[in-house]
């Protein structure tokens, strides 16, 4: 019929587009906090892709070099880079850096985050500098720079903004996070409009509970950890792997209208109900 040929003539310019392509090949992305976490597993699924990868890292220059030698086994390069990306020096030193090694950069996945699990009453000023500097002042400026790079090469980019359901769902005694990761939520929007005129995404990515060094204290208690897999409709936590498999997506031609929203992989947490 006209409206399968129709279909099948899409499919081939979609094709053409490299829309169904996942792949990464040639193309240079910045990951921070890259070293452990969420944010390693982010560096192997886009070294998967076939990306080159500059890993930003504060503590464990040995873990780094164990990645970057898994990024080399997987057919791609890597060079760690020692960035305290609190500072808009060192995230100028981790894009200058891509620029130096890989020439270009396509991929700015502002990861690194830490939380203190203090409430309103007991958060200090020094956590609440270091929560709000870690998490969103280093997406901001990471978003700022990164972009400024992308325009100059003149052929658009992901940023990628690793935030959490707690962008939009209060976590009562971790209340300085949710105001970093909400921060973080409308860092994504504004910024996804003001840069869409030069083809560059800005995407969050809200994953739930992950079975990272953050969550420690809970999975090392096995109460806590009833109570949060119960809290969850998939009934666990996710492993990194599979928040990383969304970044990989998002950084790929098949997201390429994707911008100035988050995507969640919570396994329903935001949306749980005990049903009472
Ligand atoms: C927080 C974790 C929390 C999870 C689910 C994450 O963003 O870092 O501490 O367990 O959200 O609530």
């Amino acid at each position: 019929s006209d409206q399968q040929d129709l279909s099948k003539t899409n499919r081939h310019r979609l094709k053409d587009r490299g829309i169904f392509s996942m792949s990464l090949k040639g193309k240079v992305a910045i990951v921070t906090g890259g070293n452990s976490g969420i944010g390693l597993a982010i560096v192997l699924e886009l070294a998967r892709q076939g990306a080159n990868i500059v890993i930003d890292y504060i503590s464990h220059p040995e873990a780094t070099e164990a990645l970057e030698k898994q990024v080399v086994a997987l057919g791609d390069q890597a060079i760690g880079v020692d960035a305290d990306v609190s500072k808009v020096a060192d995230l100028e030193k981790l894009v200058a850096a891509a620029v130096k090694q890989f020439g270009r950069v396509d991929i700015m996945v502002n990861n690194a985050g830490v939380e203190t699990r203090t409430s309103v009453l007991d958060t200090t000023e020094a956590q609440y500098e270091k929560v709000l500097e870690i998490n969103l002042k280093s997406a901001f400026f990471g978003t700022q720079i990164a972009a400024k790079q992308m325009i100059k090469q003149g052929d658009g980019g992901r940023i990628i903004n690793i935030t959490s359901v707690h962008e939009d769902w209060p976590m009562p005694g971790n209340t300085a996070y949710c105001l970093a990761k909400g921060g973080m939520r409308m860092l994504t929007r504004t910024a996804g409009v003001e840069l869409a005129p030069h083809n560059i995404c800005v995407v969050g990515v809200g994953p739930g509970a992950v079975a990272t060094p953050i969550n420690l204290s809970t999975m090392t208690d096995p109460a806590l950890m009833k109570k949060l897999d119960d809290a969850i409709p998939l009934g666990r936590m996710a492993q990194p792997e599979e928040i990383a498999s969304v970044v990989g997506f998002l950084a790929g031609d098949g997201a390429s209208y994707v911008t100035a929203t988050t995507v969640f992989a919570d396994g329903g947490i935001k949306q749980s109900s005990p049903g009472l």
